[in-house]
């Protein structure tokens, strides 16, 4: 497991969609070292979660550290609730900036794990937030786009 610098914003890598893995690929060892890299970084940097796109990476992969590690490959969000809640978030790729964000209180989301068997997850309260930040992410999309009150506003 090796430790991967994580982007700053502003950064054009940041900011592009990621490609879905082929499900036949899951388990090559470039794919299984970057689930590896992706979990060895968020643990050093204590985050919550942590997506490829914040490494440099075009792979839509994301890992979730709520109750358990969890690496997911080709997140996508199949379902989510009218109900949202506001919560304050801050991003390894943000420093120094919280701000409150909006999002559906329940997703329901369908993922593959590291072996590729399929997944669905029922999700409420932070782990629904934290799989919604993640998949934005790999999608390009930032939580300071989102933000409707900074705690923490970026210094100008
Ligand atoms: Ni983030």
């Amino acid at each position: 497991m090796t430790l991967r610098p994580v982007l700053k914003n502003p950064n054009d890598l940041l900011r592009t969609k990621a490609k879905k893995v082929p499900v036949a690929l899951i388990q090559s060892l470039e794919v299984q070292t970057l689930i590896d890299d992706l979990t060895e970084t968020m643990n050093i940097e204590n985050g919550v979660g942590i997506a490829a796109t914040q490494i440099g990476s075009d792979k839509r992969v994301i890992i979730i550290d709520v109750n358990g590690v969890m690496p997911l490959v080709n997140p996508e969000i199949v379902s989510k609730s009218l109900r949202k809640i506001e919560f304050e978030e801050g991003c390894l790729s943000v420093p120094g900036v919280t701000g409150i964000v909006k999002r559906h209180r329940a997703i329901t989301l369908k993922a593959h794990d590291r072996h590729g068997k399929i997944l669905t997850i029922k999700a409420k309260g932070l782990l629904a937030i934290v799989l919604q930040h993640e998949t934005d992410h790999i999608n390009g999309i930032l939580f300071i786009d989102k933000v409707i009150r900074y705690t923490n506003p970026p210094l100008m």
